[in-house]
């Protein structure tokens, strides 16, 4: 496949970015998204040019490390996949795809498609935490959890922290992450020594950071390669009213 690429450079925070046009032949439709960055990148770095800043690590779908708008869409066109599980066979011979990072106030641009994603995990560090110490495993069924209980926190669990959701968001909220990570602790045993003050503490952090707020488009849902449903903003919404009465910590 010949492709035309259109992809955001931007050498540093400060500097200002634009779309420069690449074109890539002989792209094989078994390459995943970020091989064929991979093969641009190689000979980019042939000819002495500065190859593109991308992120990456399990390239499983599994670590939440990359992602990029596609074609205007967060992760691309596929539903519930990651960057790094799509691949070229979804495109056709010719096109042109558009490559651009999260665009999000509270995720600044580090370098091309790098954002700065560090706001998470300062939202995670505000609350996102259980007290209990860490020995060996405890045998499994020493602490009963109902089944839908652990159903729903393991649905809340799969979160990867990606920020898809917040790339999507026209308000560029952070609602949906904040929420799985709230909802996943506070289902679970473990999580109630801190379940009257996690909410409001993860929520203010989350207002810190500069996120905009849940205006319930739903479009972080659609994007989420986890399908995270938005059943967890509501649990979110009302841990958060019992947790606000809290004293703030
Ligand atoms: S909720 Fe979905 S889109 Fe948002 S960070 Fe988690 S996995 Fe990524
Ligand atoms: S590189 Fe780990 S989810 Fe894509």
């Amino acid at each position: 496949m010949d492709l035309k690429l259109r992809i955001w450079r931007q050498p540093n925070r400060a500097a200002e970015g634009k779309l420069v046009e690449y074109h890539v032949r002989d792209v094989s439709p078994d390459m995943s998204f970020l091989e064929m960055l991979d093969v641009l990148n190689e000979r980019l770095t042939q000819k002495g040019e500065d190859p593109v800043a991308f992120d990456s690590d399990c390239r499983e779908g599994i670590c939440g490390t990359c992602g990029a708008v596609v074609n205007g869409v967060a992760h691309g066109p596929l539903p519930a996949t990651t960057l790094c599980q799509l691949h070229m066979r979804h495109f056709k011979d010719g096109d042109a795809i558009t490559i651009e990072p999260w665009r999000a106030k509270a995720f600044p641009v580090v370098k091309d498609l790098v954002v700065d994603r560090s706001a998470f995990d300062r939202i995670i560090a505000a609350g996102g935490f259980v007290s209990v110490r860490a020995g060996a495993a405890p045998e499994a069924n020493s602490i009963p959890v109902s089944k839908p209980d652990s159903d729903a926190a393991m649905d809340a669990a799969e979160c990867i922290g990606c920020g898809a959701c917040v790339a999507a968001c026209p308000n560029a909220s952070a609602t949906l992450f904040t929420a799985a990570k709230i909802s996943h602790l506070s289902l679970l045993p473990q999580g109630q020594v801190e379940r009257q003050r996690r909410a409001a503490n993860m929520v203010r952090q989350m207002d810190k950071e500069g996120f905009g707020g849940c205006t319930n488009i739903g479009e972080c849902t659609a994007a989420c390669p986890k399908e995270i449903s938005q059943d967890f903003i509501s649990r979110m919404n009302r841990e958060f009213i019992v947790s606000a009465a809290c004293p703030k910590e």
